[in-house]
């Protein structure tokens, strides 16, 4: 392990190989069997956050029956309406694969235990909750032996970054197959655009651009009167640093991973600008535009560009520019991505150079195909270090612009400063980890005030 003067992680520390970061200590001890599901092995399923994405990814999950029987057997939320309507919609859709009797249903901040708890080491765990409380869940499913599959962000901060990389390392040292959100990795014509960037048909990568430029996003209000602090923050999650990461992460980062998977590397450092213009009574946490300027190592740049702000131009999509052509990484949402190639750096057709041939298999389902396939024929899947690379490098931009600094990944991923550092304790009767300011609001960014933290 390369450490550096103060005994911190480096950047070079994340990026070499697994095995290097010692197990999570709660976990040191605990021996797992060896289990997995082979094809004709009922795997089953809990959900835990039974929101849009949770909801849709348990139809992914039961979507892979071909390959094997699967079926839902428990649900966790903090709110049985959320719950209730994710096991109708998926009732509905999935009848003969729903075993979700109300005794395994959960409530409550430790409904995740619960949930794990119905199932048997070589089962699948879905984290759909908001980031804040994946390191908590995950660590819970590698104590129970489960595969899991989480949703993107995996962390918000530092902190909860290098929690997650020593989760990554313990997760696989137990075999477990761990599936990750990103679902752009997934997507076949991303990948092949990828071979192509690095078969050389750009030329070397001088430039990337991303793009999410949206109307709102991430706005919220005064509390209702009928809601707790805390669970209005939980249900509110995109408002608040804590729970998300913010507005920026949680949009962002598909489309940084996608240019830092084309480039084949993180950048090193971040600088950025941005604020809040136009945002009413809305009191939450976010700036209405970010604008970042990434660097890898090599001195070439990853530029990328945040709005939510309704009336402007919109765009949702991922550039590379290259010594030879360009290329379009997606071009509006996530799927169809409609990869492109282009001879010089106009996106015209006249210039179209390849384009990836017929319908684009969707990705959030491809992405659990693969991790099916691999717990059923047991072969290393483990997506987590990605992952929180991934969001780490999201949170440095974030970071630059909340501050006005330079940020290094390093830096950020050293950074002392836990959002909620007692996430894991807490009950419905708690207090919420973020405070009104004195003010009525909740505190902001103050860049090149707040220097050392982001509020
Ligand atoms: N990959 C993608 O394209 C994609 C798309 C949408 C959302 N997501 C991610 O999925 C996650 C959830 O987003 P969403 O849009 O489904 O939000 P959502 O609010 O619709 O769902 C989240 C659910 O989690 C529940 N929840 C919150 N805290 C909980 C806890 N501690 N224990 C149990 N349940 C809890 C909420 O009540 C809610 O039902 C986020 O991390 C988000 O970034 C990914």
């Amino acid at each position: 392990m390369e450490n550096t003067p103060n005994g911190a992680l480096s950047r070079r520390d994340v990026i070499k190989k697994t095995g290097q970061i010692a197990a999570a200590s709660a976990l040191a001890g605990v021996v797992l069997p060896h289990v997995h599901a082979a094809e004709k092995n009922t795997i089953e399923v809990a959900l835990v956050g039974c929101g849009g994405r949770g909801t849709g990814a348990i139809a992914n999950a039961l979507a892979t029956a071909k390959a094997g029987p699967i079926k839902l057997v428990a649900m966790a939320d903090v709110f049985p309406e959320r719950l209730n309507a994710c096991f109708r919609s998926i009732r509905q859709g999935f009848a003969s694969q729903v075993e979700v009797p109300d005794d395994r249903k959960f409530i409550g901040f430790d409904g995740y235990q619960k949930a794990m708890d119905a199932l048997k080491p070589g089962d699948v765990v879905i984290l759909a909750t908001p980031p804040a409380f994946r390191w908590v869940h995950f660590t819970y499913a590698i104590e129970k032996g489960l595969n899991v599959f989480m949703e993107k962000p995996v962390t918000v901060d530092g902190p909860s970054t290098r929690r997650m990389l020593q989760l990554a390392e313990a997760s696989a040292r137990r075999n477990l197959k761990v599936g990750v959100g990103l679902m752009c990795r997934h997507c076949a014509a991303r990948q092949e655009l990828y071979r192509r960037i690095r078969d050389g048909r750009v030329g070397a990568l001088l430039t990337l651009r991303a793009y999410r430029l949206v109307g709102r996003g991430g706005f919220t209000g005064p509390r209702p009167a009928d809601l707790s602090e805390l669970l209005h923050q939980v249900q509110r999650f995109h408002s608040f640093f804590w729970a998300s990461g913010g507005v920026f992460m949680d949009y962002l980062i598909h489309n940084i991973d996608e240019c830092c998977w084309m480039k084949d590397a993180w950048p090193v450092r971040a600088q950025g600008s941005g604020g809040r213009q136009y945002r009413g009574n809305n009191i939450d946490q976010n700036f209405d535009h970010y604008s970042i300027e990434y660097t890898f190592a090599d001195g070439t740049k990853l530029f990328v560009a945040a709005r939510n702000i309704p009336g402007c131009h919109q765009e949702f999509a991922s550039y590379a520019h290259g010594t030879q052509g360009s290329a379009v990484i997606s071009t509006s949402s996530h799927t169809p991505a409609r990869c492109r190639i282009y001879r010089g750096h106009n996106v015209t057709p006249a210039d179209l150079v390849w384009r990836f041939p017929g319908t684009e298999p969707n990705p959030y389902q491809l992405e659990w195909d693969h991790l099916i396939d691999a717990i059923r024929r047991d072969r290393p899947y483990n997506e987590v270090r990605r992952g929180a690379e991934a969001s780490l490098v999201t949170a440095m931009g974030r970071m630059a612009v909340h501050t006005g600094r330079v940020v290094t990944f390093d830096e950020m991923l050293n950074h002392e400063h836990e959002f909620a550092p007692e996430v894991d304790r807490l009950t419905m009767a708690s207090p919420a980890p973020l405070q009104l300011g004195t003010d009525g609001k909740y505190p902001q960014p103050q860049p090149g005030v707040n220097t050392r933290r982001e509020y």
